[in-house]
């Protein structure tokens, strides 16, 4: 027990259990790389205020350079006795530089360190999951741009409702990444602050340089204050509540997929690859990856409960608590990771059968609310019109036909003001042309929102 950096105050060893209990470093050992970045730019800004030597600097760097190299190259070897990152890599830095290695944590503790860690890691994720919901938001558009003007029933309730076109419902998602990404942005500003100078809680006496600190490590900003610095976890549980968000979202696509491949739709295929069959039933074919999106969205969900639970009841400041932080949050990094870059691939495999989709827009009686806005115009106020319309479609269900194969003077039947340019109006493109302004879903429009969404995008 010699090895810990706080053995001295202690008369007797944990045992391997408590030992176990305690570290942490079989999963923090991911922050490695950014646990490195922290420690050079300290021990650069100790240099710099005249506390740690250029000897002692060139020494770190030397050192830390090596350790990482043996990381990037799996041969690092990490052992539960030093507990965490921090501890892991500070001795090994001891063990290869001596006293300069020892001199590292002067002005510093592993809350302040452990908080930088985190911080620096939750941005590097920000990014990275930013740009692939922009990749996922192209297949969207890729696809959009290919069904601007395919019927569809849209639907509420899971009743036909009215005619959208599939791009106009593609790009309903479109905008739900859209905002996920201002979410993952807004978030990142208020996790770019430093915690590097807070030290254990209260602040150091060492005459030390935050603002230049934060500089080396790109933070926008120092955190204002030291007990707050170390102890809160807000910006991870903001970050996995837009990531929630996002896989709220996913989840809902993959509800739609699952639903549109069933083949009572039989509207779109997913490409094989994406999809698996079963051991039993030779027939089947299995939306699997759908499938896991929705139901991974659940350990995201838990995670971000999980978070909001760990940090309700915790004293200022850090409590041990906190090293409950890390599991949930690379967890949901990991889940929206994945499952963002395959969407991104499968959107783009998957196959449209329009004929069924016009079809099912056909059933339904999706523009009932055409014929009734039709005599809205002749002069029949909205809620009279409604009531003529709901017994046509009533008499039409009895029929067992759509409203358009009604005869006119059927039609005639349920109000007078019908014409013989009704049938104009009961058409699914005379229903999706009249929603002609935006947000509507009119192929002109449509047409107008994926480009001003790719311009957006930055063109290509
Ligand atoms: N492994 C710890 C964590 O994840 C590092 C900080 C430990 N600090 C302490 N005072 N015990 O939070």
């Amino acid at each position: 027990n010699r090895d810990k950096a706080w053995s001295g105050r202690f008369s007797e060893p944990m045992s391997d259990l408590l030992q176990r209990y305690n570290a942490s470093v079989d999963f923090d050992k991911r922050m490695a790389e950014f646990d490195i970045q922290g420690s050079l730019a300290h021990a650069r800004m100790l240099t710099r205020a005249g506390v740690l030597s250029e000897a002692d600097l060139s020494a770190i760097e030397q050192g830390m350079s090596e350790i990482l190299a043996d990381i990037r190259a799996g041969r690092f070897e990490w052992t539960i006795q030093l507990e965490d990152v921090h501890m892991n890599i500070e001795k090994r830095l001891t063990d290869k530089i001596g006293d300069a290695g020892k001199r590292l944590h002067t002005g510093r503790s592993r809350n302040d360190q452990v908080a930088t860690d985190i911080r620096l890691y939750v941005r590097a994720a920000i990014d990275e999951i930013s740009a692939l919901l922009v990749e996922v938001q192209k297949s969207l558009l890729d696809l959009a741009e290919q069904h601007v003007d395919t019927v569809m029933p849209g639907f509420t309730h899971l009743q036909v409702a009215q005619p959208v076109t599939f791009g106009h419902h593609l790009m309903a998602y479109f905008e739900m990444f859209g905002r996920d990404i201002e979410r993952f942005v807004d978030a990142r500003k208020r996790t770019n602050r430093m915690p590097l100078g807070s030290a254990a809680l209260a602040g150091t006496s060492y005459p030390i340089q935050r603002e230049y600190t934060a500089e080396l490590l790109g933070f926008e900003q120092v955190c204002r204050n030291s007990l707050d610095a170390v102890s809160d976890r807000d910006f991870a549980i903001e970050f996995t509540s837009a990531a929630s968000i996002a896989m709220m979202h996913m989840s809902r696509l993959s509800e739609e997929l699952i639903l549109w491949m069933n083949p009572r739709f039989g509207f779109i295929d997913i490409a094989d690859r994406f999809c698996t069959g079963s051991s039993i039933m030779p027939q089947k074919k299995n939306p699997d990856v759908a499938e896991l999106a929705r139901g991974k969205s659940a350990r995201v969900f838990g995670h971000l409960m999980g978070l909001l639970t760990l940090m309700k009841g915790q004293p200022l400041t850090y409590n041990k608590d906190n090293q409950e932080d890390k599991e949930p949050l690379f967890d949901t990094v990991d889940t929206l990771t994945v499952t963002l870059t395959i969407y991104a691939d499968m959107l783009r495999g998957i196959t449209v059968n329009k004929e069924a989709m016009r079809a099912a827009a056909l059933q339904g009686y999706a523009t009932a609310t055409d014929l009734a806005d039709y005599l809205v115009k002749r002069g029949l106020p909205f809620r009279d019109a409604h009531e003529a319309v709901a017994l046509a479609v009533r008499h039409a269900e009895q029929q067992r036909c759509d409203l358009a194969e009604l005869s006119l003077d059927t039609l005639r039947q349920f109000s007078t003001l019908i014409e013989a340019d009704v049938f104009e109006v009961l058409t699914l493109e005379g229903s999706l042309n009249a929603r002609n302004h935006i947000g509507g879903t009119a192929p002109a429009q449509v047409r107008a929102a994926i480009a001003a969404a790719r311009q957006a995008l930055g063109g290509d």
